[in-house]
């Protein structure tokens, strides 16, 4: 006999065990998160992106809104697995980007990394595209205004991932309407509605939107 009534916590952790050994920086990294509570994705969410990078051959990736490195090490392995090319990490403060620089340094994947300090969205609209693949972890008030910047930097054919879509079950509280958990609540329903996009919410840990660009 199954168990129907699943808890949300124990999938996580099933799924989290499910992931296949990381090297030995990548599980400081995890370690780090847990002393410090910095919001990374966390193994299985990153698996997934790593997955979903190498699945579309990924060469060209921007990362919006990047801690110290731990998401951006998944997409720099599989665009590193890929053949090469490049991963943007970009955040706006710069003892973020130096640590993440340190940390995918000792990972050996520097070489397709690029850094900038600074406003994520407002960056991607002056680099140039089009990118496989682009990553968005920004503050969640944010994310409905960066859906028509991301949507033009992105090939067609190109995967858009976003991490925190269930965030933490707010989006559930009908009594919650402040400006982050209504962030997260508009770009669902943009990017739902869009005839544009092929959209599936993952509820992997905080829940990942993996979106194709039609
Ligand atoms: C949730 S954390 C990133 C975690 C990272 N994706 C990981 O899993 O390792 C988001 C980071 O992006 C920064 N940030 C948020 N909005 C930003 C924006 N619009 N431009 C640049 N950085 C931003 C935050 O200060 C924070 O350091």
């Amino acid at each position: 006999m199954g168990k129907n009534n699943m808890n949300f916590a124990e999938i996580q952790t099933y799924l989290e065990a499910c992931v296949p050994p990381r090297p030995a920086e990548m599980q400081v990294m995890e370690t780090e998160a847990l002393d410090t509570g910095f919001p990374i994705i966390g193994p299985a969410s990153g698996y997934l992106c790593y997955l979903i990078a190498r699945m579309i051959g990924a060469k060209r990736v921007f990362e919006l809104g990047s801690g110290y490195g731990y998401s951006t090490s998944w997409f720099a392995r599989a665009v590193q697995e890929n053949g090469g090319g490049v991963v943007y990490h970009v955040v706006w403060n710069k003892e973020l980007s130096q640590w993440a620089h340190r940390h995918l340094d000792t990972l050996g994947l520097g070489g397709v990394m690029r850094y900038h300090v600074g406003e994520a969205v407002q960056f991607l609209k002056e680099t140039s595209g089009p990118f496989d693949l682009i990553f968005n972890d920004i503050e969640k008030h944010d994310y409905p205004d960066s859906l028509p910047v991301i949507a033009d930097k992105l090939r067609p054919g190109g995967v858009l991932i976003v991490d925190n879509m269930l965030w933490h079950g707010r989006i559930l509280d009908e009594t919650d309407q402040s400006p982050d958990t209504c962030g997260v609540r508009m770009l669902t329903r943009l990017i739902t509605a869009d005839p544009g996009w092929a959209a599936s919410l993952v509820p992997i840990h905080d829940g990942l939107l993996v979106a194709y660009k039609k």
